[in-house]
């Protein structure tokens, strides 16, 4: 495991950034795992900055996202995939046929899963996954005490997500009450993992998640197994895992 710290959100989404560009440069057919959230923003404005100054060509790149609301349609504004089209995959040159995010409308969920770990595994698999993580340690949509084994599945999404989620909805029966999310194996048989966190609120979680006991009860803990993982974090979020193991960060 390899921890950068940054000073500042700006200066974690370059370094997160500047990652996934040499990636892209090394790798001009890579298969990227992308991730939503509002951390990841900084991440795609400073890889479109990049793009526009032809520094970095999405043109042979696929992209395989982790998770998806159930019954949202891409072109609403809280859907994943409208995330995806209007803070990144429109301002740069990456084919839209080459992205994928589950279809949160496919009528039978349970193919529309067993699609989605196809059209992975058809990719090769993931080479470079960029991740974010939740408050509870959830990476994608796995929350606590899901199963480390699971590849893409339906979630029920906690009463805490579905209240939190509700004051972007007009009324409550809207929003989302189930998501499609990669499973943590997936997660873990990308080759690179990025790993990305801002914010005092995320210091203790990412200190458990990197140093505390490997459990389904801290899902992101898993990653302590990975053999490429990469930590980008800013100081704040850092804040933890700097006084209990100032050694780690490099
Ligand atoms: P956030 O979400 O980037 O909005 O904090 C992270 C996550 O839930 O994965």
């Amino acid at each position: 495991m390899k921890i950068i710290s940054a000073p500042d959100y700006q200066s974690m989404s370059r370094k997160a950034a500047n990652i996934i560009s040499a990636q892209v440069i090394l790798f001009p057919r890579s298969v990227l795992g992308l991730a939503t959230g509002s951390t990841p923003v900084g991440v795609y404005q400073q890889l479109i900055e990049w793009y526009k100054k032809g520094d970095v060509d999405f043109s042979a790149v696929h992209s395989v996202n982790l998770d998806e609301y159930r019954g949202l349609s891409p072109e609403h504004s809280e859907s994943y995939r409208f995330y995806m089209n209007t803070n990144f995959f429109n301002h740069i040159n990456i084919p839209l046929q080459n992205t994928n995010v589950p279809n949160g409308l496919a009528p039978d969920v349970e193919e529309e899963c067993r699609r989605y770990d196809h059209v992975i595994g058809d990719l090769g698999g993931i080479d470079l996954q960029l991740l974010g993580i939740g408050h509870t340690g959830h990476i994608g949509f796995n929350e606590p005490d899901e199963d480390f084994d699971k590849t893409t599945h339906c979630v029920k999404l906690k009463e805490q997500t579905i209240q939190a989620n509700s004051r972007f909805f007009k009324t409550m029966d809207e929003v989302p009450k189930y998501a499609i999310t990669m499973g943590i194996k997936a997660i873990m048989q990308a080759k690179k993992i990025l790993l990305v966190a801002n914010g005092a609120s995320k210091a203790d979680i990412l200190y458990r998640s990197l140093f505390g006991p490997i459990t389904p009860a801290v899902p992101a803990s898993i990653l302590q197994l990975h053999n490429d993982l990469t930590v980008v974090a800013d100081e704040e979020a850092l804040r933890v895992v700097r006084e209990k193991c100032p050694e780690a960060i490099g």
